[in-house]
């Protein structure tokens, strides 16, 4: 079936912390501004239909009328290894499989279960907001490895660095996020080994989010870190998620691949059980099952609005330091050659142009004078909010 994904669907009203969220957002400092003009453009969450079979499958859970505690059927496992199998050639047992209600939970349970306090943990900033909050909120030590951006806004890893921190002997686990949220490098084959190498000689262990690794651009190619050393597998816990690939972070579903079966005893430990939604179990088999074809439509249009957001900005804000990213559907865009305040840039988005991003601040200092935005929208919807904040820098240009 061919999807019509410039199509807007209303989504007010419907709990949605994008277009409900406003009070929150306002209280967690987001925004100052957010009203029923207001174009959300700040989360990693799709203003996109899902897959048609999906909707089939959760109407059927839903016809049966009861909602009970739920169990694993051995098709859920099953579906898990015959996606990675099939899309990353990355095999593992069913029983390496973990499942948690989400990817930042299982952050968490990570860092808590398998570091101690005040042991250092490595990442990778500017990065997605709650690595940080995973370990200064578990008393952990926060280790930056800052990635190092060229003249074009490229992003690749300082290695002296990583080594010295990681060398440090109280420094016990490596966050690694690939593809990278905000800057959206998919790490290479190289990089990737090395990165395993050195963590594997200090017994650092490492934590792989790879939950954005389903969206990468057409000319790009993802390998699971686990697949690339596959020699030190047992060093290695890897997040896998349904919720970016198919637009599904309300339901809670990441799967966490340990395979040395010391730490997932350990992990399971400190997560406790956690039996999941009929909904989850539906839906995971479902787009396991019957999602590539939308996955396949879904990459090329974000690789279309990509596109079109780079070459519209090259034109009319040319300014803006952006690049196309190797994955994910977010864009980084720097705003420091403009010579103004992060707080006037900020000012000019989220209060003039009535669009809500992300400020790069949020991501680490490293990230003060960029803002963050997610777009995974209807074409349309993405036009005008570009259309909106370029209006507003028009006197700068
Ligand atoms: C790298 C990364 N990890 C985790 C998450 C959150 O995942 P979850 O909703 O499963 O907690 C996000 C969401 O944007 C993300 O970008």
């Amino acid at each position: 079936m061919k999807y019509n994904f410039d199509e807007i669907v209303n989504r007010r009203g419907t709990y949605s912390i994008k277009w409900d969220g406003g009070q929150i957002l306002k209280n967690m400092g987001f925004t100052e501004r957010y009203d029923e003009d207001t174009i959300p453009l700040f989360t990693a969450d799709m203003d996109l239909p899902v897959p048609q079979p999906l909707i089939e499958a959760l109407h059927k859970t839903v016809d049966h009328r009861i909602f009970g505690y739920s169990v694993f059927p051995d098709e859920y496992f099953e579906a898990v290894q015959h996606w990675f199998k099939k899309r990353h050639n990355w095999e593992f047992q069913k029983e390496e499989i973990v499942y948690s209600p989400g990817t930042v939970h299982a952050l968490n349970v990570a860092v808590r279960a398998l570091t101690q306090p005040e042991d250092g943990v490595i990442i990778q900033r500017p990065v997605y907001p709650p690595f940080t909050s995973s370990i200064n909120a578990n008393g952990r030590t926060l280790l930056n490895n800052a990635l190092i951006a060229d003249e074009e806004g490229y992003y690749s890893i300082d290695f002296e660095d990583f080594e010295a921190k990681a060398k440090d002997e109280k420094t016990k686990m490596f966050i690694l996020c690939n593809p990278h949220n905000p800057t959206g490098r998919v790490f290479n084959e190289d990089e990737l080994r090395k990165m395993a190498a050195i963590c594997v000689e200090n017994n650092v262990l490492i934590i792989a989010d790879e939950i954005h690794g389903d969206i990468i651009r057409r000319d790009q190619t993802f390998t699971p870190i686990a697949k690339v050393v596959p020699e030190h597998k047992d060093h290695i816990i890897t997040f896998t998620a349904i919720n970016k690939t198919f637009n599904l972070a309300g339901l809670h579903c990441t799967n966490v691949i340990i395979t040395n079966p010391e730490l997932r005893k350990t992990y399971f430990g400190v997560m406790g059980m956690h039996l999941p939604s009929p909904f989850t179990v539906s839906a995971l088999l479902s787009v396991y099952h019957d999602g590539e074809d939308w996955l396949e439509q879904l990459k090329e249009y974000i690789d279309g609005t990509m596109e079109w957001a780079v070459g519209y900005l090259a034109e009319r804000m040319p300014k803006v330091k952006v690049r196309i990213p190797e994955g994910t559907y977010i864009m980084w865009m720097d705003f420091s050659a403009y010579g103004i305040s992060p707080d006037e840039v900020h000012d000019r988005i989220y209060n003039k142009a009535n669009v809500l991003l992300e400020d790069g601040k949020m991501f680490g200092e490293e990230g003060l004078h960029h803002q963050r935005i997610c777009i995974p929208s209807p074409r349309p919807m993405i036009k005008e909010a570009f259309e909106r904040i370029a209006r507003e820098f028009e006197d700068l240009k």
